[in-house]
């Protein structure tokens, strides 16, 4: 039977990577590598650089995924998604039909953790479903780019016996929640909608990664240059990918 392992690498620093996932990089006959394009190719490096480190190059190959392009428009947001999946599902199974034997394993090294914001282990799931090419899956877990945020401000993610929410960009625009938040996925700074002066922000972009940037302070004083110095960032680099923890002030 075809194995697959899912495997969470961390956010960009490769000494962030563990033992069961330098163990199950040892066992794969096919890495899948995916390309989001030439704005990300730092991220592409990333990957390759831990399987120089970590894959057996003598027995280990490496497949290169073009990832098929999302419609970011202001449509059905759930519904672009579902399609994109779907082509996505459909590329995987194609990829496993070509690359890998019946007695083989691949593995696909997923950025952070890949139970957080990450659509590969759906995908896999989808293919699994569709029954066309049998295999069995492992699910590695990943040091996620809100655990890198942590350590770095060198916070806790909780508060004592206080619950947290984790959320995009796109519904804190909705408002803050009653409970400290984490936010990713936001490409258009949301924070910026946030008027609340007893609200202190912990943002970390590009963790793990040389040139990482940490802000931590009052959100009504650093929202600007917050936003300034993501902007002057991802021009640099061509791409930016950020996350922040909002927690409110105790009251006197
Ligand atoms: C598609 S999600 C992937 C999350 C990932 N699975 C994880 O465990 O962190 C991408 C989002 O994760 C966050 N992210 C990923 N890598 C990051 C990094 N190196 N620095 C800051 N945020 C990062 C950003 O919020 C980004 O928009």
């Amino acid at each position: 039977m075809r194995q697959l392992k899912l495997i969470g690498i961390g956010t960009g620093n490769p000494d962030h990577i563990t033992v069961q996932a330098i163990n199950a990089l040892k066992q794969a006959d096919v890495v899948f590598l995916t390309d989001k394009g030439a704005q990300t190719a730092e991220l592409l490096a990333a990957r390759r650089e831990i399987c120089r480190r970590y894959a057996d190059p003598r027995a280990c190959r490496m497949v290169e995924i073009e990832d098929p392009q999302r419609d970011r428009g202001p449509g059905d947001y759930l519904q672009a998604v579902g399609g994109w999946h779907r082509q996505r599902a459909q590329r995987y199974e194609q990829l496993l039909q070509e690359h890998l034997s019946e007695d083989a394993c691949g593995a696909f090294l997923i950025w952070g953790d890949p139970g957080l914001y990450d659509s590969t282990l759906r995908i896999v799931q989808e293919v699994a479903a569709r029954q066309a090419v049998p295999f069995e899956y492992e699910v590695i877990p990943g040091i996620s780019s809100l655990q890198a945020l942590c350590a770095r401000h060198r916070i806790a993610l909780n508060q004592v016996g206080q619950p947290l929410q984790i959320t995009t960009g796109r519904r804190l625009k909705a408002g803050m929640p009653a409970t400290d938040t984490v936010v990713m996925l936001d490409g258009e700074c949301a924070f910026t909608t946030l008027a609340d002066p007893d609200l202190d922000i912990y943002w970390g972009a590009c963790l793990g990664l040389p040139g990482e940037i940490l802000l931590a302070g009052p959100l009504n004083e650093l929202s600007g240059e917050i936003q300034q110095r993501r902007e002057r960032a991802r021009s640099q680099r061509g791409w930016i990918m950020d996350t922040y923890l909002l927690r409110r002030r105790p009251g006197p």
